[in-house]
């Protein structure tokens, strides 16, 4: 599997948390992420990593910002991506199931009660049941046209 990552100045540690959660579980890793905490524009950061995406040969992307709120926002405003912003495992599991997510964001500033790695697995661990949730991820792409 292979997978981008970007992040802005509100979660470089989570970041590099999520790229080193990856490699451990042999997916091969671009992160075009910033490692300091200079500030930049989740925007930037979100279309650098869809960009990357849509080149072709990526399983999914992984999005940080301070709360991941933002750089969710601007992902999701960029054709063919469902970036998912999952509270816990519970959430991070159907948003494969159900949504069939492409990308999943997460804030570095934010306590969440299950561990990012945690929910990184339960995403990686599920897979998109299609049947009635294929017709509804249809209807999502279609709200771009
Ligand atoms: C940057 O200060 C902060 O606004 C950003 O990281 C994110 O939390 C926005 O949603």
């Amino acid at each position: 599997m292979k997978a981008v990552i970007a992040n802005d100045h509100g979660a470089v540690e989570l970041s590099r948390r999520i790229k080193s959660h990856l490699e451990s579980r042999n997916i091969e890793v671009n992160w075009l992420g910033i490692t300091t905490e200079d500030s930049c524009d989740y925007p930037d950061q979100a279309k650098k990593a869809v960009d990357e995406f849509r080149k072709g040969g990526y399983d999914f992307g992984v999005l940080c910002c301070g709360t991941g709120i933002g750089i969710s926002i601007s992902a999701n405003k960029l054709d063919g991506i469902r970036c998912a912003l999952p509270q816990n495992c519970f959430a991070a599991a159907l948003a494969r199931e159900h949504n069939d997510a492409n990308f999943i964001a997460f804030g570095g500033r934010i306590a969440y009660q299950d561990k990012v790695e945690d929910m990184l697995d339960a995403y990686l661990d599920a897979s998109f049941q299609g049947g009635r949730h294929a017709r509804r991820v249809a209807k999502i792409m279609d709200l771009e046209k």
